[in-house]
């Protein structure tokens, strides 16, 4: 008996030596310790053994148990702190590593332009309305005083969903819905989204435009001129003057395109400018009688103003943008660039 224990602890040393994992381990253990292991079989001998020697086989054979528990418990605890190092090695942090930042988000610059356009003309008492993006012919048109067979119709390649449903080509559709509903004095922005077949470096089939209005009694060209001069020198910079150059829309009379001095040259002429010293910027003039008119406002009580401005061009013009599809495209490496 003593021989086969002998050999028994021979094979347990021989079978941990190399052991390195724990679940090998664990395995060899169950083989030799586990309830039918190999010590649980030889155990099983001691029924042969005669009765006055069994005490005696008996402790060897709990000797023998002590020692394998001994040997697998050491080797269980050094295996598993080697394990636990391995594994905090893989886990660990370098606190000094400069760390992943998130950017922060940023406006768009049309938002940004749109912004700061609202705050100068709110500074000068305007209040903002935005209307429909999908308009009637009525007030994209009719009531601009531009009928059916009017030539200016061909001035905007429309989008028309019906034959009287369209995407509204201005923004000028909402001074109808305003002078529809309020009476003057009327002072109001209407910022949004316009609509029209055309597409290249300086178009896009939508853009935005801001529209302006006023309408009270006496309001003339130099309210007009006096107004753009403001809002001018703040958006573009002081020493920034304007000019008003003879234009037609249908809906004003008389109409004018309104030029600034050339920002970026101070008006000596250069690349932005052309070499003519001034920009054009946007359409405006005297609200025509027959849209007061239509609109249920007396014209000869009552004269307006009216202004409308493409809010990519402005941007364009304020950040060196040369290529509007830069402002559609979403592309945060242009987009990052802009701080508001
Ligand atoms: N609606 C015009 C356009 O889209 C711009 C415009 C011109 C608006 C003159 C006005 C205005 O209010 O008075 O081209």
């Amino acid at each position: 008996m003593q021989e086969k224990i002998n050999e028994l602890k021979k094979r347990i040393a021989e079978a941990i030596k190399d052991v390195n994992s724990s679940d090998t381990l664990f395995q060899i253990k169950m083989k030799f310790l586990g309830k039918s292991g190999e010590v649980s079989e030889l155990m099983k001998g001691m029924r042969d053994v005669p009765k006055e020697k069994r005490p005696e086989i008996g402790m060897i054979f709990n000797a023998l148990k002590l020692w394998a528990e001994e040997q697998f418990g050491k080797l269980d605890k050094a295996i598993k702190e080697k394990e636990l190092k391995k594994q905090y090695a893989a886990e660990a942090i370098d606190v000094t590593l400069p760390g992943n930042t998130m950017r922060k988000g940023a406006y768009h610059p049309n938002t940004l332009v749109k912004r700061e356009l609202i705050s100068i003309f709110a500074g000068m008492g305007f209040t903002v309305f935005e209307g429909p993006e999908i308009e009637n012919d009525y007030y994209n048109f009719t009531a601009l005083n531009t009928p059916a067979d009017h030539p200016a119709r061909d001035m905007q390649d429309t989008f028309y969903i019906t034959g009287d449903l369209l995407l509204r080509t201005q923004t000028s559709a909402g001074q109808i819905r305003v002078m529809e509903k309020q009476k003057p004095p009327i002072k109001i922005l209407s910022p949004g989204k316009v609509y029209r077949s055309d597409d290249d470096a300086t178009h896009s089939p939508m853009f935005s435009q801001m529209e302006g209005l006023v309408v009270d009694k006496g309001i003339t060209l130099c309210d007009l001129k006096g107004m753009l001069d403001e809002f001018a020198r703040k958006i573009f910079g002081d020493g920034v003057k304007t000019r008003l150059r003879p234009s037609y829309f249908p809906f004003t009379e008389p109409s004018v395109e309104v030029d600034v001095s050339c920002f970026e040259c101070g008006g000596k002429g250069c690349r932005l400018c052309k070499g003519t010293g001034w920009i054009e910027v946007l359409g405006a003039g005297m609200v025509n009688r027959h849209v007061l008119e239509g609109c249920g406002i007396d014209p000869d009580e009552y004269s307006g103003f009216a202004f409308g401005m493409g809010i990519e061009r402005i941007a364009m013009l304020k950040y060196g943008i040369n290529n509007m599809k830069l402002l559609f495209e979403g592309d945060t490496r242009f987009l990052r660039q802009f701080k508001g």
